[in-house]
Parts: structure tokens; C-alpha cells; sequence
């Protein structure tokens, strides 16, 4: 699903040249939980926005889903991820002024999926994601965990083959947070969703099959599980 070769990525400061990602490849194959863990600033959501096509490597290559990412145009890298990807982000980012329903609704709108197809789908996602009584309500009418399983049925409306989630329990309280858990478990293990989730929480990390650590922009681990983390 996942495949970079000697990925960087260098960003220009005015004090000069600082690198967040040294070459590090990695492999992550289809239907796979991944978990990202590392220190702050060890470069963790650089990676993830370089696996989502929303940034640019400095040099290497990655392939998602067999394409290329940086042999693409922006526009061709809109239509990807659009198409291929779902996102999840630590504060939700639902917009204030839309419904729950039009919140999840928004990349079919944007797709012209016809208006009946649209109310089936997202009647579906949210009793999906046990939402199916909120559907008119505002997102400042949520709680946070109510807020972050609405941004994860958005995420999921185009049926996307991998969801990247960047601390998706990080604002959330424990039974939240586990609940946001579960759902991202049973939607890998159900619907075969490769998710590929950066965490500092070491019991979210638990919910995956394989731990990447990353330290300093280097990927030092791709194998570690439960334990000990420094
Ligand atoms: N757009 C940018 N311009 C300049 N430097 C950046 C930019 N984005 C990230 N960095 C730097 O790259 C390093 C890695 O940042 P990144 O956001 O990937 O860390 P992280 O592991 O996600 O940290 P955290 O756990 O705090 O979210 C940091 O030192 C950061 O300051
Ligand atoms: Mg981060």
C-alpha cells in the first residue's frame, strides 16, 4: 500500500537548510494498522503529510496505492487524495456552520455523487459510527469523541483504501479516545482499511499491529510492539 525509497524531507529556514525527515524507507502493506510514534518534532506528521500527498518530498520517492505521489501535479495530487484517502486530524476540523450530516457529506457533494446516494451513504456512516441520532445537530453541540467519530464517517464516505489518522485521540478523554480506538479497529478489521495513525499514547498504539518509531527524522523501528518506550 505504502512504499518509500531514501524519502526526505528538507525544509529552508532563514537559519538554514533543516532536515525533518532523513532517507528512511518503509513498506506498510494493505489491510495493515500502523501506528507512528516518536518524540515531538521527530517528525512524525511530516511524514504523514508526505504519505497523504499534502507536501512534497525534498528527494526519494513514495508510492500509494501503485501511483507515484511525486511524479503528480497539484491537481492530480487533489484528485488522489480525494479518491484514494481519508483523513483524520487531533481537532477534528469540522466545519462550524454545516450540519454533522453535511460535514460528512462534503466530498461527495464535491464528487456530484446525485442527492439521493448522498442521504443513503451518510445515514449509513453515521450509524456507522453510532451517530445516527445527531445527524442534524452542530459540531459545538458534540463532545469531542462524538466530534472526532463524525471527522472519522467523513473521512470514510468515499470508501478510501487508507485512512491516516495524526493523534486522532490526542484531544479526546480516555473512554473517548478508546471508543475512537475501537471504531478505527473494526473498520481495519471489517472493511480491510489499511490506517496508518500517529500517536504519543502508547495504548492507542496498542490498538495496531506494528509500531513505526521515529526519532530525530529517522525511522529507528519498524517492528516494536508494547514495552518500554524512553
Ligand atoms: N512547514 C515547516 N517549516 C519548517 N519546519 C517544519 C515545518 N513542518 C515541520 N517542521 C519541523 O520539522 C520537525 C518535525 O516536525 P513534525 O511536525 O513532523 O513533528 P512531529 O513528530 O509530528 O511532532 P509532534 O509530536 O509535536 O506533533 C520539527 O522540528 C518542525 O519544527
Ligand atoms: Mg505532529
Amino acid at each position: 500500500m505504502i512504499h518509500t525509497q531514501d524519502l526526505t524531507k528538507t525544509f529552508q529556514l532563514e537559519s538554514g537548510p533543516f532536515t525533518a525527515l532523513k532517507p528512511s524507507s518503509l513498506r506498510i502493506n494493505k489491510g495493515e494498522f500502523i501506528a507512528i510514534m516518536g518524540p515531538s518534532g521527530s517528525g512524525k506528521s511530516t511524514l504523514l503529510q508526505l504519505i497523504g500527498g499534502l507536501d512534497l518530498p525534498t528527494s526519494g520517492s513514495i508510492a500509494v496505492d501503485g501511483v507515484q505521489l511525486e511524479s503528480l501535479n497539484e491537481h492530480e495530487r487533489t484528485l488522489f487524495r480525494r479518491t484514494k484517502l481519508g483523513f483524520v486530524f487531533q481537532n477534528y476540523q469540522l466545519l462550524p456552520t454545516m450540519t454533522v450530516a453535511e460535514n460528512v457529506a462534503l466530498s461527495l457533494s464535491a464528487n456530484k455523487t446525485p442527492k439521493a446516494e448522498i442521504a443513503a451513504r451518510v445515514s449509513q456512516l453515521l450509524a456507522a459510527v453510532n451517530l445516527a441520532d445527531k445527524s442534524g445537530q452542530f459540531p459545538s453541540q458534540l463532545s469531542g469523541g462524538q466530534q472526532q467519530r463524525v471527522a472519522i464517517a467523513r473521512a470514510l464516505a468515499m470508501k478510501p483504501a487508507l485512512l491516516l489518522a495524526d493523534e486522532p485521540t490526542g484531544n479526546l478523554d480516555r473512554r473517548n479516545g478508546e471508543a475512537v480506538l475501537r471504531l478505527l479497529s473494526q473498520l481495519n478489521k471489517e472493511e480491510g482499511i489499511t490506517i496508518v495513525m500517529v500517536t504519543h499514547d502508547r495504548q492507542a498504539a496498542a490498538a495496531a499491529d506494528r509500531i513505526v518509531m521515529l526519532q530525530d527524522g529517522e525511522i529507528v523501528d519498524t517492528d516494536w510492539k508494547g514495552g518500554e518506550l524512553q
